[in-house]
């Protein structure tokens, strides 16, 4: 045999449309699933209808996340009659919920895999296209089997990082666990991405460290309740705290971030720890979800609101410049007027950063889909969230202004987004200097004008005025100084 015959040859040109929708998670997931496309052969396009292979990555947590699936899939059958060839595929947690009964809403999907099997999909397109049959990968249902078989049918799907998907160059997600054993009564995640598991330190390292190689400066850990993290290698419990520590001697990261964190592991040792060590990132997003102890009974939370109010407390005394971001449900059932209220209380009193506000939906299959009625009616919900959006608004914007005349240190992530809006025509500035974005060590956004070259870098701003969502400042230029006097102070 030759040594050209043992290469597999790859049909070029294969176009690869790929839809993301639902959590980091999932982006994530998607960045992974192209990576190993491309082995194959494929280049991404934004466009559908010229793809070969159309893949929907896809969220459960609300009703609505499913509905934009499955319109465009509606859409997807006329376009499948001009190219029968084409393979369409769906994936995430949508497919590993659903399962089959997307074929039959759907009858021209060709591959559905689950957020356990990702794995398996440039083999199942191969398939598809050479042999046109339907098929499924997913992972048990949570009471299929024993606790270890329903695990192992769970992969955490981390090969090589394809870096044209990420949030920007210098910044990586990268994977410490999967799945979610909390079960709050609401929630979908559980059943769609398995037991909670979590990856080894080993792993997780060498992953960085490939990541560091590439240029990326900040990574961002990922799970789903991230500070429950534990993973035993050696004979030793390592937990998030110790994880930071080892991440954190790895030349070349410049920041680390975790998202999202389950108010009751939140251990004094990972707080002592962001202290410690000047890479962590002052922000944790750590959702209450509602501010009334009878629904965070209701929602199984596992904590009261007497507990996370502790909590915070711990945060401000050891962490005093942390920012702190929630999610919220409202319209959650059992939650009154005098409920929500209590929730509107917690924001004026956490004065969060930014909250994730979402009314509540329905999940069948959740306990509380089988135990409550979902009886606030829509109208109400959409009221709570709106004058919930702006109580938060009013408190993003009064904390941002309070960084107004003072001097942040950002790392610049790439051009804002009023900036990529512009794109097409040639934004440059006579002297080169776009409007870039970067975020603070407390994950504020700031935009400013500088020179594409700083994607990448960290460098000072000085902060001049501030809507909810960003600090608008301008680059810190200094000739030679004598000694601090006169400058400003650097917040992180
Ligand atoms: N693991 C994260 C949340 C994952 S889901 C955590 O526990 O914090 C992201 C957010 O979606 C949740 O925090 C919750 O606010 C919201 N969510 C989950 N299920 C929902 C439902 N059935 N209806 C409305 N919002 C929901
Ligand atoms: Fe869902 Fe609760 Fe798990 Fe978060 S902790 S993923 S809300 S079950
Ligand atoms: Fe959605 Fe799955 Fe993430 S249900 S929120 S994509 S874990």
């Amino acid at each position: 045999m030759t040594t050209e015959s043992k290469i597999t040859p790859v049909e070029h040109n294969q176009k690869l449309y790929i839809e993301t929708v639902g959590c980091q998670m999932n982006v994530l997931d998607s960045e992974l699933v192209v990576g190993a496309l491309r082995q194959e052969g494929y280049e991404l396009t934004s466009d559908m209808l010229q793809a070969d292979t159309v893949l929907f990555n896809t969220c459960s947590v609300r009703e609505h996340a499913e509905h934009k699936i499955y319109s465009q899939l509606g859409r997807m059958k006329f376009s499948k009659r001009e190219r029968p060839d084409q393979v369409i595929g769906v994936i995430g947690c949508m497919a590993q919920k659903d399962q089959d009964l997307i074929f039959r809403r759907a009858p021209h999907v060709d591959i559905i895999v689950g957020t356990g099997q990702l794995g398996e999909i440039p083999r199942m397109v191969r398939e598809a296209r050479s042999n046109r049959e339907k098929s499924m990968a997913l992972s048990l249902g949570r009471k299929a089997g024993s606790r270890d078989s329903v695990s192992a049918s769970f992969e955490s799907y981390d090969p090589l990082r394809e870096p044209e998907m990420r949030p920007s160059p210098y910044q990586a997600y990268v994977r410490i666990m999967i799945g979610c054993d909390k079960f709050c009564t609401y929630c979908v995640v559980p059943s769609t991405r398995g037991p909670e598991q979590s990856r080894a330190p080993k792993d997780i390292l060498s992953e960085t460290r490939v990541l560091a190689g590439q240029g990326v400066k900040e990574i961002i850990l990922l799970g789903q309740t991230v500070n429950s993290y534990k993973h035993t290698e050696d004979g030793r419990l390592h937990r998030l705290s110790d994880l930071l520590h080892q991440l954190h001697d790895v030349d070349g990261i410049d920041r680390i971030k975790f998202i999202t964190s389950y108010p009751k592991d939140m251990g004094n040792d990972l707080l002592e720890t962001i202290r410690d060590l000047p890479k962590a990132a002052h922000y944790l997003h750590v959702p209450i979800q509602s501010g009334c102890n009878d629904v965070l009974k209701m929602m199984k939370r596992g904590y009261t609101v007497e507990q996370y109010m502790e909590m915070m407390g711990r945060i401000r005394e050891i962490l005093p410049d942390c920012a702190v971001s929630s999610d919220f449900i409202v319209g959650h059932p059992g939650e009154t007027e005098e409920s929500f209220e209590k929730s509107m209380d917690i924001i004026r009193e956490c004065r969060f950063k930014n909250s994730f506000i979402f009314k509540y939906s329905p999940r069948p299959g959740t306990k509380a889909f089988e135990l409550y009625e979902d009886e606030i009616p829509d109208k109400v919900k959409k009221r709570r969230n709106n004058e919930m959006l702006a109580l938060q608004n009013q408190i993003s914007e009064e904390d941002n202004a309070g960084f107004i005349g003072k001097e942040v240190e950002v790392l610049v992530e790439g051009a804002s987004k009023t900036e990529v809006k512009k794109s097409g025509s040639n934004s440059e500035e006579t002297d080169g200097t776009i409007q870039l974005m970067g975020r603070t060590r407390c994950d504020r956004i700031v935009a400013f004008d500088g020179n594409p070259r700083l994607k990448g870098t960290l460098t000072n701003i000085s902060i001049f005025d501030c809507t909810p969502t960003t600090l608008l400042g301008s680059i810190v230029t200094r000739s030679y100084q004598h000694g601090t006097e006169g400058m400003l102070p650097i917040l992180q």
